[in-house]
């Protein structure tokens, strides 16, 4: 492969958006930031210049970083942040890897405004799996707050409460028309009647799962995650934070404006819900300058029907065929909770439901973020930011599902920590990811940096291993996973790249409540299986 250069400028720029001025952090003063283009097996390096006060790291997501760990990018992970007035040059290739990624930043709630979307061809030569389309498109969900996201950030923590609703729904930035001072504040799309167009659509929202529609227009799935999957069509589509879909659309309606629509999913009950959404035009070339647009229809706020069903529809394109044994089973469970106030948490104001706190944590383990990098500790061998002793299963099983809603405990004591689970190279994994989460009013998008794996089941309730069904033939292959409400997952990857990888609901908030871990995968024999020296100018803490 080729290598592809590129320069982040980290800055503030000012951005007028909903009757409302303030500054943003952006990369090269641009929203969303500048698009990475690359072909498979291709060098990307990213040299990132910190103009602002704030700490910056940027991760690449969806790209496994093969080998080259140190360029991952989540803060106190695998680095420490680039500080004002620093640099630090990301270099990594795209080994075996096509499709739609993004990147963003990955420390404190940078990333609200610090993303972009990042494109990798196939192979010179290589088509696509499906017919050529006519013309290819970005679509990126975001969210935007008219305060300062800092602020929100710092005023959210300290009040032990949910974060505050965006205020608008954007689509590559735009709110669209549904939004105050917002009319020609809107993406628009012109399509030649009759071609087909890919659309890549990136969720790089903080905290909410979106829904995705066009009027009128079918919607094909042909990729989820970066990864090829059977054709699937439906007229909604829903993506988590972190997740992307590519999706073909035929221009095959009466010439006009139609709206693509995105709206958010939440199940259950919901504080501070706006009835909006953002809109863009799918605009045919020819229609009359001032036609009216058609409205798409979107699910309703809570239809997890529409979620399944998307869900059921992604099957990896070739067959996988995995094997029925796994050397490590691992069973963790999601939990998102409201804790009682403690005298040793102060500094929190106990807003949250009945005046307590909420918490998260993934086996009763509260992730603690540690002060220096996780990566760097382990492979310079110092002691004391973390341990090894992630659970392999919860330490204690809150069952929500059976137990009756008055047996809930409202203190589901966690502990806090900086734990670790170390993986044997090459060692087949297996986790069952089970929400037992009292606060449930959406799915978790657990993320896991490093690999992708295949999502072999999932299901509503509690994991049975009596009922599961598995689907070992064509699963889906995903970096992302919602795992559905008071439900669970199953998903299966090989251990197969040395290195610190963290695992992580891709909600903000939810991240920044603990819910998180980290997997240590040891080095393999030789240099093809081992971890490389850090890079010299890797950002000190
Ligand atoms: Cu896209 Cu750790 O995240």
């Amino acid at each position: 492969g080729s290598t592809r250069f590129y320069d982040f400028k980290v800055q503030t720029k000012r951005v007028s958006k909903l009757c409302n001025t303030k500054d943003i952090v952006t990369i090269n003063g641009m929203y969303p930031g500048p698009v990475v283009y690359a072909q498979e097996d291709d060098r990307i390096i990213v040299n990132v210049t910190n103009r602002t006060p704030y700490n910056v790291t940027i991760h690449w997501h969806g790209v496994r970083q093969r080998l080259s760990c140190w360029y991952d990018g989540p803060s106190y992970i695998t680095q420490c942040p680039i500080q004002a007035g620093q640099s630090f040059t990301y270099n990594f290739t795209v080994t075996k890897q096509k499709g739609t990624f993004f990147w963003h930043a990955h420390v404190s709630w940078l990333r609200g405004t610090v993303y972009g979307a990042m494109i990798v061809y196939p192979r010179a030569g290589l088509p696509y799996p499906f017919k050529t389309p006519y013309e290819e498109h970005i679509i990126i969900l975001g969210e935007y707050w008219m305060k300062d996201l800092v602020e929100i950030e710092n005023a959210t923590l300290a009040s032990g409460g949910p974060p505050p609703t965006a205020d608008a729904y954007t689509i590559n930035g735009h709110p669209g028309p549904n939004y105050n001072c917002s009319t020609n504040d809107v993406h628009q799309i012109d399509v030649v009647p009759g071609k087909t167009y890919l659309l890549r659509l990136i969720n790089a929202g903080l905290n909410t799962e979106n829904f995705f529609a066009i009027a009128n227009h079918n919607l094909t799935i042909v990729e989820a995650d970066a990864e090829y999957t059977k054709p699937f069509t439906t007229t909604v589509v829903m993506l988590g934070p972190g997740q992307s879909l590519n999706i073909l659309v035929t221009a095959d309606q009466p010439v006009g404006k139609y709206s693509m629509a995105v709206a958010p999913y939440k199940n259950g009950r919901i504080v501070n819900y706006q009835n909006t959404s953002a809109i863009a035009y799918f605009h045919y070339i020819g229609a009359a300058e001032y036609s009216l647009y058609l409205p798409a229809k979107l699910p309703k706020l809570d239809d997890g029907l529409a979620v399944k069903t998307v869900m059921d529809g992604l099957r990896s394109l070739n067959q996988v065929n995995l094997l029925k044994e796994t050397d490590e089973n691992l069973f963790i469970t999601i939990g998102l909770n409201v804790q009682k106030c403690h005298s040793k948490t102060p500094k929190i104001n106990c807003q949250a439901f009945n005046k307590g706190v909420l918490s998260a944590s993934m086996n009763n383990i509260t992730f603690v973020q540690p002060r220096i990098s996780i990566l760097e500790a382990y492979y310079k061998k110092i002691n004391g930011s973390y341990t090894e002793d992630f659970p392999d299963a919860p330490v204690k099983f809150y069952d929500f599902v059976n137990g009756a809603p008055n047996n809930m405990p409202y203190d589901t004591e966690s502990l806090k920590g900086t734990r670790t689970k170390v993986l044997e190279y090459g060692s087949k994994v297996q986790i069952i990811l089970q929400d037992t989460g009292t606060v449930n009013t959406e799915n978790h998008p657990i993320h896991l940096h490093g690999y992708s794996f295949y999502v072999i089941g999932y299901g509503t309730g509690n994991y049975d291993t009596r009922t599961a069904q598995f689907n070992l033939v064509d699963p889906p292959c995903m970096n992302t996973i919602g795992v559905p409400v008071g439900g669970w997952a199953a998903i299966r990857f090989v251990a197969d790249n040395p290195g610190v990888w963290y695992m992580h609901c891709h909600m903000e908030i939810h991240l920044s409540w603990g819910l998180g871990m980290v997997f240590i995968v040891k080095n393999g024999k030789g240099e093809l299986e081992s971890l490389p020296n850090p890079p010299p100018d890797l950002p000190q803490c």
